[in-house]
């Protein structure tokens, strides 16, 4: 056989190990998050699903820091996120360095959040201007010029660069949103419902931009409700229930011989009939 391009094989990805240890996290009475295990290898696609309310999105809130953890630990490339070790105690970092953390970490919402009052490039460079880069001098407006169109080159919306968000279609500024996120050439990217405010039509795209993502060697951690994208892009499907790890897999596993009672039923009601493994 002939190879085309070596660039169709990934590369062996040598960063973005996720170690989440025993993480709980309660609001107010509620505890959310009832001891959270999870690893996800350099360059793994983990897809979490599960009900409303489960603690999805706490999850991968508490990933960035962005939610403290009550107890537990996340490590990132076996760097604790959001404390240090002193002594036997863990201690907060401070500000700066979370913030220094949290780029290398990428994250996507459902709802975009763009800037609106700048260009889909601006919105992709406004990172790479102003974020620091560990031990790297700070771009200048043309390099970052440079790696925005690269990025949205990526997403295939380069001839849309001095477009504002509302030109866009919803699935464009995901798109446009994704690019951001890759910015800072993140180890690991975060992807909250990224398609569930899009119209049906404008899903698809998202989705295929996220599938070429998962080759490239970057770690995912994708929460969803799309069973098929689930089955197609996850190394690893993860199921949660009222702030558990209730059953996790490989996709062929777990949507055909679900272990456990609650996960047969959950997916019972979300994956339709004509839905072929
Ligand atoms: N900042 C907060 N303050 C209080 N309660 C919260 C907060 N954030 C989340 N919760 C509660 O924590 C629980 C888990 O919420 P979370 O958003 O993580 O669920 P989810 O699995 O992402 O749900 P969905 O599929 O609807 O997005 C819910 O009961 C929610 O009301
Ligand atoms: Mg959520």
């Amino acid at each position: 056989m002939i190879r085309m391009s070596t660039t169709l094989e990934a590369p062996a990805a040598t960063r973005g190990l996720v170690e989440i240890t025993k993480v709980r996290k309660t609001f107010g009475p509620t505890e959310v998050l009832k001891g959270i295990s999870l690893t996800v290898e350099p360059g793994g696609v983990a897809v979490i699903v599960g009900p409303s309310g489960s603690g999805k999105s706490t999850l991968l809130r508490t990933i960035n820091h962005l939610e403290k953890v009550d107890a537990g630990f996340i490590a990132i490339d076996g760097e604790l996120v959001g404390y240090r070790v002193k002594g036997n105690k863990l201690h907060e970092l401070p500000e700066r360095d979370i913030l220094k953390q949290r780029t290398e970490i990428g994250m996507v919402f459902q709802n975009f959040n763009l800037f609106p009052h700048l260009t889909a490039l601006e919105n992709v460079t406004e990172a790479p201007v102003v974020a620091p880069r560990p031990g790297k001098p700070r771009r200048s407006q043309a390099e970052a010029r440079a790696r925005g169109l690269e990025l949205l080159d990526r997403v295939g919306l380069r001839d849309r660069a001095d477009a504002y968000p509302r030109q866009l279609s919803g699935g464009q500024q995901q798109r446009v949103a994704i690019a951001r996120a890759l910015a800072l050439d993140p180890k690991i990217l975060l992807f909250d419902e990224p398609t569930s405010a899009l119209d049906p039509e404008l899903v698809n795209e998202v989705l295929d931009v996220i599938r070429e993502l998962a080759k490239s060697g970057t770690t995912l951690i994708i929460v969803t409700h799309e069973m098929g994208f689930a089955r197609d892009v996850a190394d690893t499907v993860v199921f949660m229930d009222q702030g558990q790890i209730v059953e996790q897999g490989k996709p062929q596993d777990i949507f055909t011989n679900p272990q456990e009672e609650r996960t047969r039923s959950f997916f019972s009601k979300v994956i339709e009939p004509a839905f072929n493994i």
